[in-house]
């Protein structure tokens, strides 16, 4: 039985139920974040929260809580649990009224949530044989840098890899590279990392920006740039990023192998100093 967050109220999972007026449930109205924790410690929280203020400023809900108050909040709910690697889920919507599409005329208290579940690390047939892809059209709409609750178009495509063995699908917005259903794409060209601009149609991943750093830190070169398709089906490696996969080489893209059909040396080395980032202790 986990202990959950509902409201200013720690209660069973079981237990904790929201009105069906609640404008998450009516109209999904309402942002999220995802922040994964090893050990018991949140890893790389700040920049999640940071996040959350965007979403909530794009979406107009004001933040209930300062950082300090967010911390200790996932901090308790860390504490709570009997696992160590968690996952930590939170997420705020416009709270109850009666059903309107504008937002409430009177002030209503916003209605936030949170869970943890045990953190589903990667296998290790997966991190060393790497994930098959599948591509689709992106079909969202066009605040995907908002982490909204409203997911719609993320599960359609979610769901069309999972009926296609794929672990992720690779979508493409006019002919250009966005990214995954809940995780981030980059391509490998001649060594150096390919990232997606980051603009309205991704979610700027904490991850992706781990890796970023990362990759300056091992002196591999990273370039922003609008990545057309035919970069995508050329690539040397694909790497799919996101706080629960970490990071993963995509090898196979529509049954065709990506480069030589093996996680490359770049993601490799990514891999590896991304081990060390996230278990310092282990160095
Ligand atoms: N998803 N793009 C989308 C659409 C995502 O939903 C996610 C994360 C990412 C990667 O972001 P980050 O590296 O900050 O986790 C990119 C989370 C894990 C989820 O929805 O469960």
């Amino acid at each position: 039985m986990s202990n959950v967050f509902l409201n200013g109220v720690w209660l069973p999972i079981e237990k904790a139920t929201v009105s069906v007026l609640d404008r998450g449930f009516i109209f999904g109205d309402g942002v999220y974040e995802v922040i994964p924790v090893y050990h018991r410690r949140p890893y790389r929280m700040k920049p999640h929260l940071l996040r959350l203020q965007h979403s909530l400023n794009g979406i107009r809900i004001k933040n209930p809580y300062s950082d300090n108050e967010w911390v200790d909040l996932i901090n308790k709910l860390i504490s709570l649990q009997n696992f160590d690697d968690q996952s930590i889920y939170f997420q705020i919507t416009r709270g109850v009224a009666p059903r309107a599409h504008n937002f409430p005329k009177d002030e209503v208290s916003p209605t936030v949530f949170m869970m943890s579940s045990p953190l589903k690390r990667s296998t290790k047939q997966q991190v060393e044989q790497g994930i098959r892809v599948v591509s689709a059209q992106d079909e969202r709409w066009l605040h995907c840098n908002y982490k909204t609750i409203s997911l719609l178009g993320n599960i359609l495509a979610s769901q069309y890899a999972c009926d296609n063995d794929a672990m992720e699908v690779v979508q493409f917005r006019n002919g250009f590279l966005t990214e995954a259903s809940s995780s981030n794409v980059i391509i490998v060209q001649n060594g150096e990392l390919v990232i997606p601009q980051k603009n309205h149609l991704i979610l700027h991943g904490i991850t992706m920006e781990v890796i970023t750093e990362i990759a300056q830190q091992e002196g591999i070169a990273v370039r922003y740039e609008d990545i057309p398709e035919s970069a995508v089906r050329k690539a040397d490696e694909i790497l799919i990023t996101s706080s629960t996969k970490e990071v993963l080489a995509a090898t196979m893209l529509d049954d065709q192998p990506v480069g030589q059909g093996v996680p490359g040396p770049v993601f490799k080395r990514l891999y590896t100093a991304l081990q060390k980032d996230i278990f310092p202790a282990n160095e």
